[in-house]
């Protein structure tokens, strides 16, 4: 099995409120169309989620946030996966929408539930989850990032091949000269501000990505802009981005 996390910077356009980058989106899926194992997606927020969350102020720490910013963010994220999902649809692929309320509750997984995810990809569905704002119990609330719905699923589904497609090469060893780290094992590199700047999450979605590949899974950085780059990784051809080698 294969888990794809499609990130926000590429399946929309992060500088501009509610904007969703339709063509790279229907590129990526008619990419997905070539991968023959069970896939399992999951999306970030970008333009959606993100601008919300910020407006309203809510963070991925529990607290007592804005009842209206949950209902307006949830509602948001509801609106970039429909665009997802047509795009599966009209690119005769078979999505089957898994909100994370589905197998998340408060911020724990349920185990049973994420079993049950992987089932529905090997009878031929291609579930896609996403980022979220979440009720945590005792009025508090918090926004679950889809980099670390990415973690819950690896270690419950152990994917042989974890993918973030995200709006650059991979990670860069020096974000001027744009040197690209071809593999990692184990530690951390230092991520500078600016690299923290440019990529946005990229700090978050690195701690996740050496999280899954500590537990000796593969986890592998691309250009979502370059879709046949996962197709390359997927079937061990090249890795043409970053890879952290479980
Ligand atoms: C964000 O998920 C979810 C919300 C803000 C509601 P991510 O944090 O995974 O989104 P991207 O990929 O960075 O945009």
């Amino acid at each position: 099995m294969i888990l794809i996390k499609l990130g926000g910077s590429v399946i929309t356009n992060k500088g501009k409120p509610l904007s969703p980058r339709r063509k790279s989106i229907d590129k990526i899926v008619k990419t997905l169309k070539k991968i023959n194992e069970p896939i399992v997606i999951v999306h970030g927020g970008g333009s959606y989620g993100h601008y919300w969350s910020v407006k309203y102020d809510m963070h991925t720490k529990p607290e007592k946030y804005s009842t209206r910013g949950v209902s307006i963010v949830k509602n948001s994220m509801i609106e970039l996966n429909k665009i997802i999902l047509d795009s599966f649809l009209k690119n005769k692929l078979n999505p089957y929408c898994l909100p994370p309320t589905d197998f998340i509750s408060g911020n724990k997984p349920i185990t049973k539930k994420i079993k049950m995810i992987e089932k529905i990809a090997r009878s031929g569905f291609i579930p896609v989850t996403y980022g979220d704002a979440l009720w945590y119990g005792q009025k508090k609330s918090f926004i679950l990032s889809g980099d670390r719905i990415m973690g819950v699923l690896a270690t419950i589904l152990k994917p042989r091949l974890s993918i973030f497609v995200v709006n650059v090469d991979g990670l860069y060893s020096n974000i001027k000269t744009k040197k690209l780290i071809r593999e990692l094992k184990g530690r951390k590199p230092l991520i500078s501000k600016s690299s923290k700047d440019v990529t946005g999450g990229m700090n978050r979605k690195v701690d996740e990505a050496i999280k899954i590949s500590k537990k000796g899974m593969n986890v592998f950085f691309v250009n979502g802009n370059k879709p046949e780059r996962i197709i390359d990784a997927i079937n061990r051809k090249k890795f043409h981005g970053t890879l952290f080698r479980g």
